[in-house]
C-alpha cells in the first residue's frame, strides 16, 4: 500500500524518467535535431546541384572549342587533370595532364553525345565526361573530384554545426525548462509536506502555504499555487470547526458523565440503606434492591469509564515515573486468578527487572482491561499467558489467549469505543459489556507515547503493548 506521501513525492531528479521537463527537452531537441539535418541535407544538395552544374558549364565550354595544338582546356587554367580526346576517321588524339591508361580512353571514346553522364574510369577514378559527334568525335572528362572536394569540406562543416546546433538546443531547452519548472517543484514539495501532515487529530492546523513568490496569477503555476493556498485555506477552516465541534461534545461527555456520578452515588447510598433493613423487606423487593445496586455499579463503572475517555481526549494527564513493569504485570495476573479460577493463568517475565515510564495507575488498568477481555469473552478452560520483553526502547507486554478469537468483523475497530462483538458470541455477564475496555486501553498507550495491537485468529488471540522504556 502507498502512503499519501509516497504519492505524491517528487521525482528523485527534475529530469527523471517520466517527468515533464524531460519530456519537453527530448522533444524539443529532437524537433530542432530534425530541423537542422533537414536544413544541412538541404544546403549539401544544392551546393552539390551547383558544383555540378559548374563542371558540366565547364566540360561544355571545353567540348565546343577547338584547341591549337599543345594548347591548355579552356575553362581549365590550370589544366589539373582535365582530359580531351578528339577522333577523327578513326584517329584519336588526347590533351591531357594526366596520363590516360589505354581502357580509360577506350572508356572515354565509347560515351556517346549527350547530357554528361558519370563514368569511373579505369585507373584513375570517377569523372564528369561530356560527348559531342560534330565535326567530330570529341570527349572531354572533368574529375568529380572537383566537385567531391569541395562538397565533403561542406559536409563536414554542415555535420559539426548541426552537432553544435544540436547540443546548443539541448542546453539552453534544458535551462529554460528547468526554470519554468522549478515552481511547480517547490508546489509539489509543498503539496508533500501537506500530505506528511497529521490532520486526523488536534486542532488540525494547516501552517504551510506555498511562497508567495509563487503563487501569482499571471502564470499558470502561479495560478495553481494560489488555488492551492486557497484550498489550504478551507480545509483548515473545516478542520478548525470540526475540532470546535468534537472539543464541543467531549466537553458535553466529560460534563455529563461528571454530572451523573452524584445522583449516582445517591442512587448507592440509599440502596445501602435500604440493605440495612433488608430482612424487613418482601422477597421481590430484595431482589430488585440487588439489581439496582448492581445496574448503578455498572453504571459507576461506565461513567468513570467515559470520563477517563474524555479527560485523555482533552488533556492526558498522566503521573508519569519510572514503573517496574514486571510488577505490575504480576499483582494483575494474581487478581485475575483471585477473580476467575476456570481460566488457566500463566506469566513469562523475564530475568531482568524492566522499568518503563509509566502512570502506574493507568497502566496496571490497562493490563487489567487486556486480562478480563481473555476472562469474559473465551470459554471456561482457556490458558491466558501475560508476557513482557523489552525490545527497542519499549516494554512489550502481551496478553495471549487460545479462547475463539475476536470476532473478523469488528476486528479493525476493535480499539473505537463501544465496538463489541455480537450479543450472542458474548459468554457471560453480556449485559455488562460495554466495549469501552479497549478504546481505554489505546487511549492510555497512546497518552504514553506507545501503541497497541492485536493479532487474532481462532486458537490464538494476541494483544501487544508498547510502552517506552524508563
Ligand atoms: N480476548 C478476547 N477474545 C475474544 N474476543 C475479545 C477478546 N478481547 C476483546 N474481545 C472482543 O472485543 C470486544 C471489545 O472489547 P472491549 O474490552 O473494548 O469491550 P467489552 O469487553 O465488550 O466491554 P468492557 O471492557 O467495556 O466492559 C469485546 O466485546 C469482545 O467481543
Ligand atoms: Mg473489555
Amino acid at each position: 500500500m502507498t502512503t499519501p506521501a509516497e504519492a505524491v513525492s517528487p521525482p528523485a531528479h527534475p529530469m527523471g524518467k517520466g517527468t515533464l521537463a524531460r519530456q519537453l527537452v527530448v522533444r524539443v531537441t529532437a524537433l530542432v535535431a530534425l530541423l537542422t539535418i533537414v536544413l544541412g541535407m538541404f544546403t549539401v544538395l544544392a551546393s552539390f546541384q551547383i558544383l555540378q552544374r559548374e563542371v558540366d558549364d565547364r566540360l561544355n565550354a571545353a567540348v565546343g572549342r577547338r584547341l591549337p595544338d599543345g594548347d591548355r582546356i579552356p575553362g581549365d587554367p590550370t589544366g589539373s587533370g582535365v582530359i580531351r580526346i578528339d577522333s577523327i576517321d578513326g584517329v584519336s588524339r588526347t590533351i591531357s595532364s594526366v596520363t590516360v591508361p589505354i581502357e580509360a580512353k577506350q572508356q572515354l571514346l565509347a560515351v556517346r553525345a549527350g547530357d554528361p553522364v558519370n563514368v569511373r574510369l579505369e585507373g584513375l577514378g570517377m569523372y564528369r565526361v561530356l560527348a559531342r559527334e560534330y565535326p567530330f568525335h570529341t570527349v572531354v572528362a572533368l574529375p568529380m573530384s572537383e566537385v567531391t572536394k569541395p562538397l565533403t569540406s561542406q559536409l563536414v562543416m554542415t555535420a559539426l554545426l548541426t552537432g553544435a546546433m544540436i547540443l546548443v538546443s539541448y542546453l539552453a531547452t534544458r535551462r529554460v525548462v528547468e526554470a519554468s519548472l522549478r515552481p511547480l517543484n517547490r508546489l509539489t514539495a509543498t503539496a508533500t509536506q501537506v500530505s506528511n501532515l497529521p490532520l486526523e487529530r488536534g486542532e488540525g492546523q494547516v501552517p504551510i502555504r506555498v511562497a508567495p513568490a509563487d503563487a501569482q496569477p499571471d502564470s499558470e503555476v502561479g495560478r495553481v499555487g494560489l488555488a492551492f493556498n486557497h484550498m489550504l485555506d478551507n480545509v483548515e477552516g473545516a478542520l478548525a470547526a470540526r475540532h470546535r465541534s468534537e472539543t464541543k461534545v467531549r466537553q458535553f461527555v466529560a460534563d455529563a458523565s461528571h454530572e451523573l456520578r452524584n445522583p449516582l452515588a445517591s442512587i448507592r447510598g440509599y440502596a445501602e440503606l435500604t440493605r440495612r433493613g433488608e430482612d424487613a423487606l418482601p422477597e421481590d423487593a430484595a431482589y430488585a434492591l440487588g439489581r439496582i445496586e448492581s445496574e448503578s455499579d455498572r453504571m459507576s463503572v461506565l461513567v468513570e469509564d467515559l470520563l477517563l475517555l474524555a479527560r485523555l481526549d482533552s488533556q492526558p494527564t498522566l503521573d508519569l515515573q519510572p514503573v517496574d513493569v514486571t510488577e505490575i504485570l504480576l499483582n494483575a495476573v494474581s487478581d485475575a486468578r483471585a477473580a476467575d479460577s476456570e481460566h488457566q493463568w500463566s506469566l513469562d517475565l523475564p530475568e531482568d527487572v524492566i522499568t518503563a515510564m509509566a502512570d502506574p495507575h493507568r497502566l496496571h488498568q490497562v493490563i487489567t482491561n487486556l486480562l478480563a477481555n481473555a476472562r469474559t469473552h473465551t470459554p471456561a478452560g482457556t490458558s491466558v499467558t501475560a508476557a513482557l520483553r523489552a525490545e527497542a526502547g519499549s516494554a512489550v507486554i502481551s496478553v495471549t489467549d487460545n479462547g475463539p478469537g475476536v470476532a473478523p468483523e469488528i476486528q479493525p475497530t476493535v480499539f473505537e469505543r463501544f465496538t463489541r462483538a455480537d450479543a450472542s458470541r458474548v459468554r457471560q455477564d453480556s449485559g455488562s459489556s460495554t466495549g469501552l475496555g479497549l478504546a481505554i486501553v489505546s487511549a492510555v498507550v497512546k497518552a504514553h507515547g506507545g501503541s497497541v495491537e492485536l493479532d487474532s485468529q481462532p486458537g490464538r488471540t494476541v494483544f501487544t503493548l508498547r510502552v517506552p522504556l524508563a
